[in-house]
């Protein structure tokens, strides 16, 4: 290998993304960190979240795994430390219990990783091998540690005391607001892709999936929706809810959305330290699978599922072809949707007019993650790659589909066919949703 090969034009460009990449993700996990001391740190905020100081060695530890031992081939920095960062040996819950190491420490070895990697990236042909085209492991590396900056977003959520992280406030609605749906028509569409060089192994390969023609609300669900739903009795009423939503609603006590109180004057609710009124033009967030499926059913409609989802998202009637994104193939930007944890809260309903899909529907990247009504599922011709445990040993269990991104997901870190997981109990997580309905035939030209 010369060194011409090493640096033609189409790698230096790969290199330069992954070098931009990595910084930035990098950024974001030491602001995460930075914002709280060590006591902070090292403390357990919730039975469903790991201390922030496990997420950071962790995300080393994986970077290390991956770039500096398996892709650069070198020794490794801290072989002793692998068994307690892997999240498959060790609970959330158990976390706190382990020798972990020290915020200095922790900070101290994602540093070392990081120089090493660097290293690596500037050597590193980056063809060869599968992990290698296009940079793949490093993108799989930078998504990596953008998802457990989102996690630890929904730690600094959950964590009390006075507020710590602030950004501006986002954009507002665009008026007039869309039509409330619109109808997708019927017919086969390209579901995931074969091409997108970071696209992880569940959203491969790209299949044909039929979908029958549909309603879809043009944007989320939002909080003063979401009230009248309680205001109607919608939690006290089994008639709504599915036998497990209901049983679940039962046993955990469930009134409203998660961080939301009843005062006086009205609903709170409480977001990163902040205690304020709800407003009733957000989308609906932090609402497990079974309420939003349970307010579906009050509202007379129902959840899409995961190929309707992505058929809204990305379908485009007048090519019949299957965009990476709702407005195109270009990367996310401000303009387009509420992604990377530029604010601190989803944008208002109508929001973001730049980043609607074709159809008109709004807000699909970004803002909230959106349930659907499927459970996870290889596609034909799935392939685990790198290793099973990224997606394979998830497959058929008890998880609902989350697609589409929050405000705490990087643009690195989703697109149009980036396929979430998680219990359909869980409401921690940035989770809200729209409404679909069947199209009657009367409805369908
Ligand atoms: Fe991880």
């Amino acid at each position: 290998m010369t060194s011409t090969d090493l640096h033609d034009p189409g790698r230096e460009a790969v290199r330069a993304r992954v070098a931009a990449a990595l910084t930035r993700s990098r950024a974001r996990s030491t602001a995460l960190t930075d914002a709280v001391d060590d006591d902070d740190l090292v403390r357990q905020h919730s039975k469903l979240m790991s201390p922030l100081v496990w997420d950071l060695a962790h995300i080393g530890n994986q970077e290390e795994l991956w770039l500096v031992r398996d892709v650069g081939g070198r020794e490794p920095v801290r072989e002793d430390i692998d068994n307690l960062y892997d999240a498959f040996q060790h609970s959330r819950a158990s976390r706190p219990g382990l020798p972990l190491l020290s915020p200095a420490e922790a900070r101290g070895y994602v540093r070392q990783v990081r120089e090493k990697v660097f290293d690596v990236l500037d050597r590193s042909p980056l063809e060869g091998r599968r992990l290698l085209q296009d940079g793949f492991a490093f993108g799989m590396i930078v998504q990596h540690e953008q998802q457990h900056a989102e996690t630890m977003l929904a730690t600094h959520q959950l964590r009390l005391g006075a507020p710590v992280l602030h950004a501006p406030e986002p954009p507002r609605a665009v008026v007039p607001l869309p039509e409330r749906e619109v109808l997708v028509p019927g017919g086969e569409f390209t579901m995931g892709t074969s091409t997108d060089p970071w696209a992880l192994d569940n959203e491969r390969p790209a299949v044909g999936v039929h979908v029958d023609a549909f309603f879809i609300d043009t944007v989320p669900v939002s909080n003063g929706e979401y009230l009248a739903f309680l205001d109607a009795g919608g939690y006290d009423d089994e008639r709504w809810w599915s036998a497990a939503g209901w049983a679940h609603r039962q046993k955990a006590g469930l009134v409203a959305p998660r961080f939301w109180e009843r005062a006086e004057d009205g609903w709170y609710r409480t977001r990163f330290g902040v205690r304020e009124p709800v407003p009733v033009d957000e989308p609906v967030v932090h609402v497990c699978f079974h309420e939003a499926q349970a307010y579906a059913a009050w509202a007379g409609k129902r959840l899409p599922t995961e190929p309707e989802w992505e058929k809204a998202a990305r379908f485009d009637p007048a090519t019949g072809r299957s965009r990476r994104f709702p407005w195109g193939d270009e990367e996310p930007t401000a303009e387009h949707a509420n992604l990377g944890q530029r604010h601190l809260r989803p944008a208002p309903v109508g929001a973001y007019a730049a980043g609607a899909s074709p159809l008109g529907v709004r807000q699909l990247m970004g803002d909230v993650w959106e349930w659907c009504d499927s459970d996870f599922h290889p596609y034909p011709g799935f392939a685990a790659f790198p290793y099973r445990e990224y997606s394979e040993v998830f497959f058929g269990g008890d998880y609902k589909m989350l697609r589409g991104g929050s405000f705490g997901t990087d643009a690195d870190a989703v697109r149009g066919t980036f396929r979430n997981w998680d219990h359909p109990i869980r409401r921690q997580i940035f989770s809200g949703f729209r409404l679909a309905r069947d199209a009657a035939p009367h409805e369908v030209r």
